[in-house]
């Protein structure tokens, strides 16, 4: 037991909170270390629903410290109404989150940068979830952004907030387009937010070594998906910023010296939300079952999934890139009701076999999945939470997942619920989680 990264091995949406929220009770912190309200994590404690988008879902276990590190991107907006809807359902927020004053904060200009720039003729559109995160996220690159910490310093903040508005205003106007945004009105209505946040801000890096220095463990929720990272996912079509386990570092000021595990958690079949290439996509009526079974609809935009196979040699590149550990499986029971499952084994373009992960998205597009049909179990797995209790075939399907993506699978999820999950007795994923 020890420090821990869980994080999305696939394009998102793989049942991170779900996971997150279950083991969170084993530890004493839980970290977001990117992303900002583009990600939409699903949590159901009985009737109850909650729908976490900038707060780490630890915030959900009394007594637990939930922080926002400097990796992230926030909107206060979104913020405030995240932490009032959790409060107002009898969450605890304030008392035990921490945010800290380097993360970037997201205006509504950068929503407005996002719709130029998605809706501009010609440009091919990432399929973004329109929440201003790739623009905040460049002025936080070329230097420019705004952090937590300068928006607590009024004084600072005003003129810095001027200068980078007045930009934004020279840029949409040499586009043609008429910003109907009243920046004064943003600035005090920032400022406003600025002190509603204010006895949440801190050095959460600071927080997160002395915690650790005495003993405490913390776990690090990734956002997003690691085929959605900047620099090793599907370029463009990918968010702006590192979701995979590198980030965890970066994105919280923890070391990697102290960080001593990394999960990933991935479908038991494959998902996909906005442009881009996906190998294993089913356009037939079994990709339509796994939406329909599945519920595959965008937590954060509504929007269809699409949905595919699951695919080893992404899983093989993913683990790759963040050293996993262990996997954990989600929504095994999505595929109760398929006689056969295809599961992509390998890559063909034009008949060549490919090792790796092409780097242009125009050569991934190009892709043949080379598919093994595995026999599906045709029963319930719905709320398993016992291994010994799957249908022989279902295990088969476990142990044919790691036998070709090499990776063990200590956990596997059969509901959204808490108890719908099996860890398995002797897995590295128990010894890691305790
Ligand atoms: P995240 O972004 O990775 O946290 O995933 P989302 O919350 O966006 O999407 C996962 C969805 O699947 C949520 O609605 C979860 O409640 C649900 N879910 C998670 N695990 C399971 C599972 O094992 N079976 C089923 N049927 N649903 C699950
Ligand atoms: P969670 O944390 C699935 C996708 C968008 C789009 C691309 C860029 O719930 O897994 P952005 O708004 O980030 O600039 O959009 O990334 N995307 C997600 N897809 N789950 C997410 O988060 C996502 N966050 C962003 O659909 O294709
Ligand atoms: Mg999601």
């Amino acid at each position: 037991m020890g420090n821990v990264i869980i994080l999305g091995s696939q394009w998102g949406d793989e049942g991170k909170g779900k996971i997150v929220d279950l083991f969170a009770e084993r530890f004493d912190i839980v970290a977001r270390y990117q992303g900002g309200h583009n990600a939409g994590h699903t949590v159901f404690i009985g009737e109850k629903k909650f729908v976490l988008k900038l707060i780490p879902s630890g915030i959900l276990r009394p007594g637990k410290q939930a922080v926002i590190g400097n990796g992230l991107v926030i909107d206060p907006a979104a913020l405030l109404s995240e932490i009032e809807s959790l409060e107002s359902a009898g969450v605890a927020v304030a008392a035990n989150l921490f945010i800290s004053d380097r993360a970037h904060v997201l205006f509504p200009a950068h929503r407005m940068m996002e719709k130029m720039s998605e809706g501009r003729e010609g440009k091919i559109s990432i399929g973004t979830t329109s929440r201003g995160i790739g623009p905040c996220y460049e002025d936080k690159i070329a230097r420019r952004g705004i952090r937590i910490a300068d928006l607590l310093d009024t004084e600072f903040f005003r003129a810095q907030y001027d200068s980078v508005m007045e930009e934004k205003v020279v840029i949409a106007r040499a586009l043609g387009i008429d910003s109907e945004l009243d920046l004064k009105a943003i600035r005090a209505e920032y400022e406003a937010f600025a002190e509603r946040i204010r006895p949440m801000v801190c050095d959460t890096s600071m927080l997160l070594n002395n915690a650790i220095r005495d003993g405490k463990t913390v776990m690090f929720e990734g956002a997003q998906g690691t085929m959605l990272d900047i620099d090793h996912g599907t370029y463009p079509f990918v968010t702006s910023s590192s979701a995979s386990a590198g980030g965890a570092c970066t994105g919280t000021g923890v070391a990697p010296t102290r960080i001593h595990g990394v999960i990933g958690v991935s479908k038991a079949y494959i998902t996909r939300v906005g442009g881009g290439p996906f190998p294993t996509e089913a356009f037939d009526h079994a990709g339509e079952l796994i939406r329909q079974r599945g519920k595959e609809f965008g937590a954060v935009t509504g929007r269809p999934r699409r949905c595919g196979w699951f695919d080893v040699p992404l899983l093989r590149y993913t683990a790759t890139i963040n050293g996993f550990d262990s996997i954990v499986v989600t929504k095994l029971d999505v595929l109760d009701e398929f006689d056969q499952i295809p599961v992509c084994v390998g890559y063909r373009i034009e008949g060549r076999e490919v090792c790796g992960m092409p780097s242009r998205v125009s050569e991934i597009a190009k892709i043949e999945p080379v598919y093994e049909s595995v026999p599906g179990w045709s029963t319930s797995t719905f709320g398993i939470a016992n291994y010994e209790e799957l249908p022989a075939k279902a295990k088969q399907y476990i142990a044919f997942l790691e036998a070709r993506t090499g990776v063990e699978v200590g956990c596997i999820s059969t509901g959204p619920e808490r108890n719908q999950t099996i860890v398995r007795p002797g897995s590295r994923f128990e010894k890691l989680i305790g």
